[in-house]
């Protein structure tokens, strides 16, 4: 028995040194390394009004929205510092696989594939499908077969760009870095629609009077749900996430966000 005993220690004593020596306990959680670095790395793309955009502040270009504010939120809350990684669209679930970011938070969807790769949080906004077009084609879409081989705009990387393969391959599909790409291109002519969220659409036709929402509409889906991404199996960081959205869904919070994000001028 007693060399049963010697043998446990010394394996347990030898198991904590290996774990020291890495500079961090092998058993530290997702929130822990956070709280360690004191830093929240946020990937997000900024082209995205009113979730995150360009501002001038002061003469500086600035990245505001209401979903640059709920990451100060997570930030404050957790007690770390925010610094927020701007990138085009299609790079910012990326940052967050390779470990380059520790959320990402750019007015993304849920989907099934995503939900494959990532963990998400609670939904924090739900928004819809919608089709921008030049306000003098709005009632001329009204149904999927009006975009019969017309030129479909849609940002690359995207929810949308994957349902407009899936489900509205007789248009032409262009996939587009930039969404402000896309809506010089819808001005100009060059395409004639662009499937994107709701919220944005809304905030585009408020600065182009020459534009408007098609009178084809799709099904608010479930995929439409705002969320946070991070790494898959996040454990406690998912559990304190989901706390801090609870509250600032309960408290009408994310709503004052967007007010406040509607304040600002965009800057492309
Ligand atoms: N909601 C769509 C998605 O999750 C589009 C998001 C685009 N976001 C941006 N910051 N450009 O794929």
């Amino acid at each position: 028995m007693k060399k049963f005993l010697v043998s446990t220690a010394a394996l347990f004593a030898s198991l904590s040194l290996v774990a020291c020596s890495s500079g961090q306990s092998a058993e530290q959680s997702p929130l822990d390394k956070i709280k360690e670095k004191g830093t929240l790395v946020v990937a997000t793309s900024p082209d995205y009004a009113p979730f995150e955009f360009q501002t001038l502040v002061d003469g500086e270009n600035k990245v505001v929205g209401s979903d640059i504010m709920l990451a100060q939120k997570i930030a404050d809350e957790l007690g770390v510092e925010l610094e927020i990684s701007s990138m085009n669209f299609d790079n910012v679930l990326n940052s967050v696989q390779n470990g380059k970011a520790d959320l990402a938070i750019a007015g993304l969807s849920v989907s099934p594939e995503r939900l494959e790769v990532f963990d998400f949080s609670e939904p924090y906004y739900q928004v819809g499908n919608v089709l921008l077009v030049q306000k003098a084609d709005a009632e001329k879409i009204a149904t999927v077969a009006d975009l019969d081989q017309l030129d479909l705009a849609v940002q690359k990387g995207t929810t949308q760009e994957t349902y407009a393969r899936e489900s509205l391959s007789n248009a032409n599909i262009i996939s587009l870095t930039l969404m402000g790409e896309a809506v010089n291109e819808l001005k100009n002519g060059q395409v004639k629609a662009i499937l994107l969220d709701s919220a944005v659409a809304e905030g585009y036709i408020s600065q182009n009077p020459d534009l408007a929402i098609a009178a084809l509409s799709f099904e608010a889906e479930e995929e439409n749900a705002k969320a946070i991404a991070m790494p898959k199996d996040s454990g406690d960081l998912k559990t304190e996430i989901d706390k801090i959205i609870a509250e600032i869904v309960e408290s009408g919070e994310y709503n004052t966000y967007l007010e406040e994000a509607a304040t600002y001028t965009v800057v492309e």
